[in-house]
């Protein structure tokens, strides 16, 4: 799927923040208020980069929607939890970027590369997986995971990952 050109434009500035991470502290403060402790508990095992992204497309998302239930925005912060997995590599992140997802399935769990492009294609079934091993929210699980019940919430959710 063709991204829009506004992620093109903000590429840079995303490369930027995860050669240097200290640069953009995630605000976990918020993440702490939103989230109930066993969501905020899996919240915390992403690496800060992930979590300052989450934080971004929660914020953006209220500001566009300042309607949005309190799920789609713990689902904004959890997005990607199922990255959580492995340990971020940015020279990795950097070329699954490039390189479209192959047809691998979500289980075994491969290593190095192929891994990396697995956890791509199926980063929102293992974080919603996460979400319902840690007691939270079936809803914010099935947001996480794109679950067709919730494809309008979630495309929201979608379109502004893409632009963050
Ligand atoms: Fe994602
Ligand atoms: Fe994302």
């Amino acid at each position: 799927m063709a991204k829009p050109l506004v992620w093109y434009l903000k590429a840079p500035r995303r490369t930027l923040r995860a050669l240097l991470p200290a640069l953009a502290p995630p605000d976990d403060a918020y993440a702490e208020r939103v989230l109930p402790p066993n969501e905020f508990r899996l919240y915390l095992n992403m690496d800060p980069r992930d979590r300052q992204h989450a934080c971004e497309v929660a914020r953006t998302l209220r500001e566009r929607h300042p309607g949005a239930s309190d799920e789609l925005v713990r689902a904004a912060l959890l997005h990607d939890v199922g990255k959580a997995g492995r340990p971020y590599r940015l020279l990795e992140r950097i070329l699954v970027h490039l390189v479209p997802a192959p047809d691998t399935a979500a289980e075994p769990r491969r290593s190095g590369l192929a891994g990396a492009l697995q956890m791509k294609r199926h980063h929102p079934a293992y974080g919603a997986a996460m979400i319902r091993a840690a007691g939270g929210s079936e809803r914010v699980a099935r947001l996480v995971a794109h679950h067709p019940d919730e494809a309008e919430e979630a495309a929201l959710l979608d379109r502004i990952d893409d632009e963050t």
